[in-house]
């Protein structure tokens, strides 16, 4: 499926309408460039989940994670933009946060963490139009 966003507010909106939808065991793996509007989507998405904390991303630490209310699950947002191994990725317990079925998993910067991956990913793409400085084009693959 294909969106086109005309502001940071419209993807953050889009991005909500998913959230409300999602059911536990939900991994997205966001890809495209610095910019793109892969963290705006994901503060959408946790807004759709029910969160009231400030998305803050990632960058430096890798991951953050919150409880979603009402539930009994937690959301996790990753930046994997400063790794290097998917050995660091395992350190960390990435395989199993994205085995458990109570997590609903977001990851910028996706491709180190590829091979854990289920097959059952929602892959989508972010593409900055540069001709229109506030487009984004937001895929699902
Ligand atoms: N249509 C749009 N969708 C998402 N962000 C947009 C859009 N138009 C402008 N922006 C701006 O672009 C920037 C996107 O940054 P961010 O979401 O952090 O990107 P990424 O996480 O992909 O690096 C934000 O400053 C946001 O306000
Ligand atoms: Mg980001």
């Amino acid at each position: 499926m294909k969106k086109i966003t005309a502001s940071g507010l419209a993807t953050k909106r889009y991005a909500e309408g998913i959230g409300k939808t999602i059911k536990s065991g939900r991994i997205f793996a966001l890809w495209g460039d610095l910019g793109s509007g892969k963290t705006t989507f994901v503060k959408g998405l946790a807004r759709g989940l029910g969160l009231n904390h400030k998305i803050k991303s990632p960058t430096f630490v890798i991951f953050h994670s919150y409880p979603i209310p009402k539930t009994f699950f937690r959301f996790y947002h990753f930046d994997l933009y400063r790794l290097r191994s998917a050995a660091e990725l395992e350190d960390l317990g990435f395989p199993e946060i994205i085995k458990n079925r109570k997590n609903i998993v977001a990851i910028e910067w996706p491709k180190i963490a590829k091979k854990f991956l289920p097959a059952n990913t929602k892959h989508i793409n972010f593409t900055h139009v540069k001709k229109q400085p506030n487009n984004r084009i937001i895929e699902s693959l």
